[in-house]
């Protein structure tokens, strides 16, 4: 027998939207929450380009320990799942440093 359950998703009290940028393309977050769950609830997944390849980095450890998910917020560089999402973030991609 299969019992079906509620669907849960559908239950939960979301915070007030926050519109901001990544990468010239605005997306939406919930207050609160942090920027790599936005980026990674609206499809965004690479992040930056490892320094050494180029391979595409992306969230690994979702808590502050491995900076892959490094990004460029404001000007200032720092791990996306450490950055509470904000109304009006400019929020950038890290690319390969260029090699020279
Ligand atoms: S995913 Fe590891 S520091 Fe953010």
């Amino acid at each position: 027998m299969i019992r079906l359950v509620p669907d849960h998703a559908t239950l939960i009290n979301r915070t007030a939207c926050v519109e901001f940028e990544f990468d010239g393309r605005v997306v939406t977050g919930h207050a609160g929450e942090t920027v790599l769950a936005a980026l990674m609830r609206a499809g965004i997944r690479h992040l930056r380009d490892a320094p050494t390849d180029g391979a595409p980095r992306g969230a690994f450890c979702c808590i502050g320990l491995c900076q892959e998910c490094l990004v460029q917020i404001d000007g200032a560089r720092i791990e996306s799942c450490r950055q509470i999402v904000s109304g009006g973030l400019t929020v950038q991609s890290l690319g390969r440093p260029a090699d020279g």
